[in-house]
C-alpha cells in the first residue's frame, strides 16, 4: 500500500550533516547546522550542565513519573523570568502562561496550534529570509504564511524601509514572527531604535508579536541584552508570544528543552490560555520529557550554577565573535575580492556570506566544506585551525 510513496528530499539544514557524515575526507568541515563546537572541533557539554546532571543523579528522591502536561513547574517559572526579566510586571501580575515544550520548534508549533484555534487572525508574517523550518511549522499548524521584507542583499543589512512598508500594509491583527536576537540565517538585527519603531507600528495596527528566541545570551554574551526586543513589547502591557530554546545557550540540543510563554492582559485570561495549551499538548505528545528541563531548572534556580553558566555562555559567544574577526582578517590577507565587513557586523551563530548556491556547491565539492546552499555558515563550527581552509575555499569560489 505504500508502493507509491515518493522519496522526500533531505532537510535543507539537517540534510547537510547527513551529507557531511558520508564524506570520508579528513579535511571535511561541517558549517551547516547551528551547533557549537570547541576550538578542537568537538561538541561541548557545559561544565555547569555536567554539575547539574551529577546533582540530579545523586538525588535518590528523584523519580521518573510523568510531568504535568504543562511540564516542570519550576522550569516554567524560571524560564519566564529569564526571558521577560526577573522584575517583569507581567510575571508579578500573573499574566503569563508558560508551558514547557520540545525546544524552540516545539514551542513554536504549540503556539501556532493555539493561535490557529483561538485567535481570530490566521495570517502570520515571517521575515524574508528566515529559518527554513518556520514556514513549515506554521503552515502545518493551520496558519497562512506571508513574508515581510527583512534582508537587503545589496547592503547585506536590514531592509528597514521594506519591513515597515510590509508590516504597515499587513491586515490588522495579523501575527508577526520576530527573531528576538541573532536573526537566523542573516545575523542581521534591528537596532534598539528600529525595534522601537517596529513596536509602535505593530501596536498601532494590533499586530500580534510571536518571538522566536533561540539565541538568548549567544548574540552578545549578555542574557538581558539579547532579550531586550521582547521586553520592549512586554513593557507596553500588550500581548505577545515567546518561544524559548535552550539548545544553543545551554548546549542542550538533543535534550529538546524549551518553553512557550504567552503574555496576556490579565491573570484570568492567562489561566484560561494555559488550560487551552494543555488541550493542544496532550494529544500531540502527552507531556514533555523530564531530564533536560530538570537540568535547566537546577542551573537557573541556583545562584552559583547560574553564574557559572553565564561565564561559560559568554565564553562561547566570545569564541564565535573571535572567529568572525579571524575569518575577516584571513580574507583580507588573501585579497579576496568583495567587501567582507558584514562578517564582523552580523551577530550570532551565523554569517550570511552572500555566496551563491553554485559557489557553495563548489566549496563542498573541492574543499569538503559543508554549509546550507543559501550561503549561511555556522561561525560556531569554525576554529583557529579551520579558518584558513575556509578562507582558501571562499577565495577560490569567488575568483573562479
Ligand atoms: C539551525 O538553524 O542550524 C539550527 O536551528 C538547527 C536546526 O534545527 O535547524
Amino acid at each position: 500500500v505504500f508502493a507509491n510513496v515518493v522519496q522526500a528530499p533531505e532537510d535543507p539544514i539537517l540534510g547537510v550533516t547527513v551529507a557531511y557524515n558520508k564524506d570520508p575526507s579528513p579535511i571535511k568541515l561541517n558549517l551547516g547546522v547551528g551547533a557549537y563546537r570547541t576550538e578542537e572541533g568537538k561538541p561541548l557539554v557545559l561544565n555547569v550542565v555536567r554539575r547539574a546532571e551529577q546533582q540530579l543523579v545523586n538525588d535518590r528522591s528523584r523519580v521518573k513519573e510523568y510531568l504535568p502536561i504543562t511540564g516542570l513547574a519550576d522550569f516554567n517559572k524560571l524560564s519566564a523570568k529569564l526571558i521577560l526579566g526577573s522584575d517583569s510586571p507581567a510575571i508579578q501580575e500573573k499574566r503569563v502562561a508558560t508551558v514547557q515544550c520540545l525546544s524552540g520548534t516545539g514551542s513554536l508549533r504549540v503556539g501556532a496550534e493555539f493561535l490557529a484555534k483561538h485567535y481570530h487572525q490566521h495570517t502570520i508574517y515571517i521575515p524574508q529570509p528566515t529559518w527554513g523550518n518556520h514556514p513549515k511549522v506554521f503552515t502545518l499548524a493551520g496558519l497562512t504564511v506571508k513574508y515581510y521584507r527583512y534582508y537587503d542583499p545589496a547592503t547585506r543589512g536590514l531592509n528597514f524601509q521594506g519591513l515597515l512598508e510590509d508590516l504597515g500594509s499587513a491586515p490588522s491583527g495579523a501575527i508577526v514572527l520576530l527573531h528576538a536576537c541573532a536573526h537566523n540565517p542573516t545575523g542581521v538585527d534591528p537596532t534598539p531604535d528600529q525595534w522601537e519603531q517596529i513596536r509602535q507600528l505593530m501596536r498601532s495596527k494590533a499586530l500580534l508579536p510571536f518571538f522566536d528566541s533561540a539565541y538568548q545570551g549567544f548574540a552578545s554574551g549578555n542574557l538581558d541584552a539579547d532579550a531586550q526586543s521582547i521586553r520592549m513589547f512586554v513593557a507596553d502591557g500588550g500581548e505577545c508570544l515567546a518561544a524559548q530554546s535552550y539548545a544553543k545557550n545551554m548546549g542542550l540540543y538533543g535534550e529538546r528543552v524549551g518553553a512557550l510563554s504567552i503574555v496576556c492582559k490579565a491573570a484570568d485570561v492567562a489561566t484560561r490560555v494555559e488550560s487551552q495549551l494543555k488541550l493542544v499538548i496532550r494529544p500531540m505528545y502527552s507531556n514533555p520529557p523530564i531530564h533536560g528541563a530538570s537540568i535547566v531548572a537546577t542551573i537557573l534556580g541556583d545562584r552559583d550554577m547560574y553564574t557559572e553558566w553565564t561565564v561559560e555562555l559568554k565564553a562561547m559567544a566570545e569564541r564565535i565573535i573571535s572567529m568572525r574577526q579571524l575569518l575577516f582578517d584571513a580574507l583580507k590577507a588573501r585579497g579576496t575580492p568583495g567587501d567582507w565587513s558584514h562578517i564582523i557586523k552580523q551577530i550570532g551563530m551565523f554569517t550570511f556570506t552572500g555566496l551563491n548556491s553554485e559557489q557553495v556547491a563548489f566549496m563542498t565539492r573541492e574543499y569538503h566544506i559543508y554549509m546550507t546552499s543559501d550561503g549561511r555558515i555556522s561561525m560556531a563550527g569554525l576554529s583557529t585551525r579551520t579558518v584558513p581552509h575556509l578562507a582558501d575555499a571562499i577565495q577560490a569560489a569567488v575568483t573562479r
